[in-house]
């Protein structure tokens, strides 16, 4: 089969992007369908996995009111659907240092008092491109079941969506981020062996090799990592004991 052939039996579907009208093959997502389009990513794109958050989008499909969320990066193009990308959802926190945190829900609530706010109207859970319920998070921290809600988020990817979509303005991402870290701070067991490597690293025990490897060209720090996913072997002065 001739390239030509394959080209005139694929089938095309138009997209509106911001207002403009583009014909993409059809099966794309949004992501690679603009950039067919001739649009480059400079934000709003970086793992393309669906794994990152970055590439939060709105839209609306043909014949439908509905205002739809999804990532670029994985929700596909369908015929006449109307797009906007959202390059950043605004987010304004105060990220506490470790020794303020305090393992209670009163604390979550006191950094973020929007919490009490929530109507369960379950808006954030609709728009969440994860699966995930970000309301039952919420009313679990309200509860002042911090584990339960890092349980129900640790797949959260932080790309906004919730909070975007969210009555009470909450900003759902911020608060499981914090939940996260008092969970890792209180509940879960420290890791003996990443005790002792942080030790060794204040110690100064790798600063020679770290030295070295900063000087080198970066081609010859690439044959290092190379060499190190084939066979597992590093050069004798990184094998720091
Ligand atoms: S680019 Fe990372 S989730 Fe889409």
């Amino acid at each position: 089969m001739t390239q030509s052939s394959v080209s005139s039996q694929r089938e095309y579907v138009t997209v509106f992007f911001n207002g403009e009208a583009y014909r993409v093959p059809k099966g794309l997502t949004i992501m690679k369908a603009l950039e067919y389009a001739g649009f480059r990513f400079t934000r709003g794109s970086g793992c393309r996995g669906g794994f990152c958050g970055a590439c939060p989008v709105i839209y609306r499909l043909p014949g439908d009111y509905k205002v739809r969320v999804g990532l670029a990066c994985q929700t596909a193009v369908v015929d006449n659907m109307y797009i906007s990308l959202i390059p950043y959802v605004p987010l304004v926190e105060y990220v506490p240092r470790r020794e303020e945190i305090k393992p209670d829900a009163g604390y979550v609530l006191k950094l973020f008092p929007e919490l009490s706010r929530c109507v369960s109207c379950n808006s954030c859970s609709k728009a969440c491109p994860q699966g995930l319920s970000p309301m039952d998070a919420v009313q679990a921290v309200l509860r002042g079941d911090l584990r339960k809600a890092a349980d129900l988020t640790f797949d959260c990817i932080a790309c906004g969506l919730c909070s975007l979509r969210c009555p009470a303005e909450i900003r759902h991402h911020a608060v499981f981020r914090l939940v996260g870290r008092i969970i890792g701070l209180y509940y879960i067991p420290r890791s003996k062996s990443v005790e002792e490597r942080v030790r060794d690293i204040e110690s100064g025990k790798y600063n020679e090799a770290f030295k070295k490897l900063l000087s080198m060209p970066v081609n010859e720090v690439r044959k290092i990592y190379e060499e190190y996913m084939k066979s597992g072997r590093l050069p004798e002065f990184l094998e720091v004991k």
